[in-house]
């Protein structure tokens, strides 16, 4: 009995350090303040885009929350403001799905807001479909939208001096691959509607935001602008939303004890955005608050080039 105790008590101990060091991970240690400088971050209604929010405004920074649904973006905003308690924030529509509401949301933005400080591309979604402008849904939103709203919004990036764009990807682009007769076919990363085929597509939207910041620090070598991505870790928020119920459900347990939660999913987000010195990681992956090394298929040159022409013709940018 007792060696039966014994043996309860070390698994819960072990168990207990591995949710608090492991699973926890590391923190942004930086105290920065922002007042002054302005912030945009997509998706920010809920998730770790959310937190985010609300930390960069309690740090002084004025925030622009931007998000496609009116309702959930203004309960946001009110929630924002209160739990930062800072005035300094702003709901404007953006829709990623539309490059029209790109369009204007960059239009709106450069017309009211003087600065541009830090972008941070953190909108995610995890679905199949097309979007209004007939691309793959997670090709669309997760990457074309950003590009459009990141080229669109680059010169007051560039304006701003030592300015930062931060993107959220995810370590999912491990298994990302880009199949790019399908892009030049069907617009989409893939078609498959099951869960394993959407896994699929999302990890190459992933890999695509990665591709991405590696060609866009080349494109920005002469500027004070400098662009980071990362994975925030797994974290419990409203991604699997569109997921089965049976795999939500078989997933439960598992989140419950593996995941984050979003003020410690946020962490990488804003160690990017805000820690000191980290300019000479301009380009690099971040995870866990730390630069890591990524596998060639997420540095390769060829692809990164090619897929920043292809975004071009497809964002309507050339
Ligand atoms: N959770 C994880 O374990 C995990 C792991 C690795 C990477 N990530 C990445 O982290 C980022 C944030 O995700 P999260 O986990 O916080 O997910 P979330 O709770 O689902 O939040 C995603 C946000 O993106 C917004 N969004 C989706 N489609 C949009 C569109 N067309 N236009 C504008 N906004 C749109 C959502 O708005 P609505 O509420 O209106 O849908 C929501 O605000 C994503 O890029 C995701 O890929 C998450
Ligand atoms: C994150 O870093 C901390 C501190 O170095 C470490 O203890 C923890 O295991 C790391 N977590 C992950 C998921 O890598
Ligand atoms: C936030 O909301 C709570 C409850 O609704 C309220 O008591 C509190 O004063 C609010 N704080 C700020 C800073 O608005
Ligand atoms: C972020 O990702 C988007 C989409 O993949 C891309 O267009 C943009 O240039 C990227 N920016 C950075 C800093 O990586």
């Amino acid at each position: 009995m007792s060696t039966f105790m014994l043996v309860v008590g070390a698994v819960i101990g072990v168990a207990y350090i591995y949710r608090h060091v492991v699973v926890k991970g590391k923190r942004c240690t930086s105290e920065a303040k922002l007042h002054g400088k302005t912030v945009i971050v997509t998706g920010s209604n809920t998730g770790i885009g959310k937190t985010t929010a609300i930390d960069l405004a309690k740090r002084g920074a004025r925030v622009i929350l931007a998000c496609r649904s009116k309702l959930r973006g203004e309960a946001a905003l009110e929630e924002v403001k209160n739990k930062s308690g800072s005035n300094q924030v702003v709901f404007m529509p953006l829709d990623l799905g539309s490059l029209q509401s790109v369009r204007s949301f960059a239009e709106t933005f450069l017309k009211s807001e003087p600065r541009l400080d830090i972008l941070i591309n953190n909108a995610g979604i995890f679905l199949q479909g097309r979007t209004e402008d007939g691309l793959g849904m997670m090709f669309g939103v997760n990457h074309i939208g950003h590009f459009l709203l990141t080229n669109l919004l680059l010169d007051r990036l560039k304006e701003c001096g030592s300015s930062r764009v931060v993107n959220v990807s995810s370590m999912a682009h491990n298994f990302g691959k880009i199949d790019f007769d399908c892009l030049n076919t069907h617009k989409a990363l893939g078609l498959g509607t099951s869960f394993m085929q959407q896994l699929q597509v999302y990890s190459d939207s992933k890999l695509c935001n990665i591709l991405f910041t590696h060609e866009l620090a080349k494109r920005l070598q002469e500027t004070k602008v400098t662009c980071y991505s990362l994975h925030p870790g797994a974290i419990n928020t409203e991604l699997t939303r569109n997921t089965d119920s049976l795999i939500k459900m078989l997933l439960k347990p598992l989140t419950l004890f593996f995941f984050k939660n979003t003020d410690q999913g946020a962490q990488t987000t804003l160690h990017c955005a805000v820690q000191e010195g980290i300019e000479l990681f301009h380009g690099r992956y971040f995870s866990n608050c730390s630069v890591k090394q990524v596998y060639a298929k997420a540095k390769d040159d060829a692809a990164a080039k090619k897929l920043w022409e292809l975004s071009e013709r497809l964002s309507g940018l050339a």
